[in-house]
């Protein structure tokens, strides 16, 4: 074992050869109303950390792509009362959730949530002072990888930040966990992207602030920044 390459054993972006959005849609659909429970034991502390180094204060315009049940939406809504925060989910149900429960808590504020595909985002150039993103690129083809990032590069101002949470891939025995996962429903789990990330990121362009591991329980995830 001692010459083994390990990383032949991690799963790889290209496992996934397309994006499989109306299966993930329908699925997502079907879980909104129980998946706070698992952004609650598994994407919360990732989610703090990722708030910490995104540099989002009062007053800015926000973007969330694949908000999920809302949970990172509406610490976006609270970090930024008097700025704009929008997001959008593939799902109609957790897009709906997420700008349901933000208005109800956050009464007043300019928040605007809806169901678009993240490969295509609906706004200007330049639109955005920072873009939150996380748990989204296991569920995308490697070529949608890329022209996720390359859209969220194009709606970033110059000197905006760009936030990811991805699922660690650094645990062998969570790997393996992840890979019977995904092979058993793609279209929920995806499959483990983290190790090529970075340069994925720096091939769209963005500079590497800040890279951290942060594990939640058994659960592994990188929180990077970028501009
Ligand atoms: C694993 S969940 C993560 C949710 C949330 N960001 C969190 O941190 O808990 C992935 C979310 O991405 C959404 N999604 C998947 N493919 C998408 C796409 N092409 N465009 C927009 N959202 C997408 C799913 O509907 C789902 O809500």
């Amino acid at each position: 074992m001692g010459d083994l390459n390990y990383s032949l054993l991690l799963p790889r972006v290209e496992q996934m050869p397309r994006t499989i959005a109306a299966r993930t849609r329908r699925v997502y659909d079907v879980l909104s109303s129980v998946y706070p429970l698992s952004t609650f034991f598994f994407h919360s502390k990732a989610h703090t950390c990722a708030l910490r180094h995104s540099g989002i204060r009062d007053g800015m315009r926000v973007l969330e792509v694949a908000t999920g049940s809302g949970e990172m939406f509406r610490r976006l809504v609270r970090s930024n009362p008097s700025g704009k925060t929008f997001g959008l989910d593939l799902s109609p149900k957790m897009a709906a959730r997420t700008l349901q429960q933000a208005r109800r808590e956050f009464p007043g504020t300019q928040t605007h949530c809806g169901a678009v595909d993240v490969r295509d985002l609906p706004f200007r150039t330049r639109s955005f002072d920072a873009v939150m993103c996380c748990y989204l690129l296991e569920l995308l083809a490697r070529e949608d990888i890329v022209r996720t990032l390359d859209e969220i590069r194009r709606v970033l101002r110059p000197g905006g930040t760009f936030s990811l949470v991805v699922i660690g891939q650094n645990g062998p025995v969570f790997n393996r966990f992840y890979g019977v996962c995904g092979s058993l429903a793609p279209a929920f789990w995806g499959r483990q992207v983290e190790a090529g990330v970075p340069e994925m990121i720096r091939e769209a362009g963005f500079q590497i602030l800040t890279d951290q591991f942060v594990r939640q329980g058994f659960y592994p995830s990188r929180v990077l920044t970028a501009r």
